[in-house]
């Protein structure tokens, strides 16, 4: 049976781009047959950011979005990293067996240096802990967006050098690319991305969305003029799913209609879509007791796997299989 593992990095507040790029293909792998982990990799944003207060905030909304979102704990183990020692156990001892050269040829260590991201030991060694992260539950499938794929194969390079040196340990896992299904569109037209702030957020209030929407920006056209059916407002009635989608397109090319009625329609639609998610998150939110035994459950099932794979490398390594027992075992 397949195991899947895919890696959260909590980075803020979710817009519709991350939704209809990733997000739903993650969930969606939920029916299909096989164990799934997935985690909020909060320990990998140390890396680049250093505020405590932003830290916690991101880490819990980040949990709140994907469990309003459609992640079903009965499922998946979900989990947060930094709930899980022996990724940082496994990441030091993998370091040890990963050649400088590998690292050296890390396209997203390239890039962010390049673009004057302060180049921390942690920056250049995080496919290493990625490797961790996959190592530790046997997984053989992480599916992730192409910008992920090498780290994929590193991982799965640094698996088969230890395998070769220690005797078979580790399953080699393979990448599952997510394709960009559709390249959302952002306010301005260009793909949607928080690095161009032209996002609209998933989870906010209808003042906020609907300030978001009338921004979108348009052609400037009189009255009676057409509009192009493919245009930005137009683009988002599609991709929302508009049951009158095709009474618009003739309305648009007509130049029966404008871009203010457009766009009012476009909140509503936008609001809707997202008014089950937004109840359950509200729900989540005052909800403390619910969410730490979501995270406990999460805990101590990935505790488990992990420290059986921990056990089985240090048993390789000729250390003792496991230390005295993790307090966080003894909490089931
Ligand atoms: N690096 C991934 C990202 O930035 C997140 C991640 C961390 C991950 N560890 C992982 C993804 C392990 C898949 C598997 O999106």
């Amino acid at each position: 049976m397949k195991t899947y593992l895919t890696g959260m990095t909590p980075t803020g507040s979710p817009h519709i781009g991350n939704f209809f790029g990733m997000m739903q293909q993650t969930i969606a792998l939920q029916d299909e047959k096989a164990k799934r982990y997935f985690f909020v990799s909060d320990q990998h944003t140390f890396t680049s950011k250093r505020d405590p207060e932003e830290f916690r905030k991101n880490q819990r909304n980040v949990m709140i979005d994907w469990l309003a979102l459609g992640i079903d704990i009965e499922k998946t183990v979900f989990f947060t990293q930094s709930d899980v020692r022996a990724h940082t156990e496994l990441a030091w001892y993998l370091n040890c067996i990963t050649p400088m050269g590998l690292l050296e040829r890390a396209h997203a260590f390239k890039d962010k240096t390049a673009k004057g991201m302060e180049s921390n030991v942690g920056l250049f060694t995080y496919p290493v802990l990625m490797t961790a992260d996959i190592l530790l539950y046997d997984v053989t499938t992480v599916p992730v967006g192409k910008d992920q794929q090498q780290h994929v194969e590193m991982a799965r390079d640094i698996a088969q050098r230890f395998n070769h040196h220690y005797g078979e340990t580790f399953v080699l896992p393979e990448a599952r690319i997510l394709e960009d299904v559709k390249t959302i569109p952002g306010l301005d037209g260009a793909k949607m991305s928080k690095s161009y702030g032209n996002t609209i957020p998933i989870f906010t209030d209808e003042e906020t969305l609907k300030k978001k929407v009338m921004s979108i920006q348009t052609d400037s056209i009189a009255m009676g003029d057409p509009i192009d059916p493919d245009c930005t407002v137009m683009q988002f009635h599609n991709l929302f799913e508009n049951p009158n989608y095709d009474m618009l397109v003739d309305k648009c090319k007509n130049g029966d209609v404008g871009f203010g009625d457009l766009k009012k329609e476009l909140v509503g639609l936008i609001w809707e879509y997202f008014t089950p998610a937004r109840e359950r998150r509200i729900k989540l939110e005052h909800d403390e007791t619910y969410l730490r035994e979501c995270m406990m459950k999460g805990a101590v099932k990935a505790n488990e796997k992990a420290e059986e794979v921990l056990g089985r490398v240090r048993d390789r390594m000729g250390l003792g299989k496991h230390i005295s027992p993790l307090p966080i075992l003894n909490q089931k």
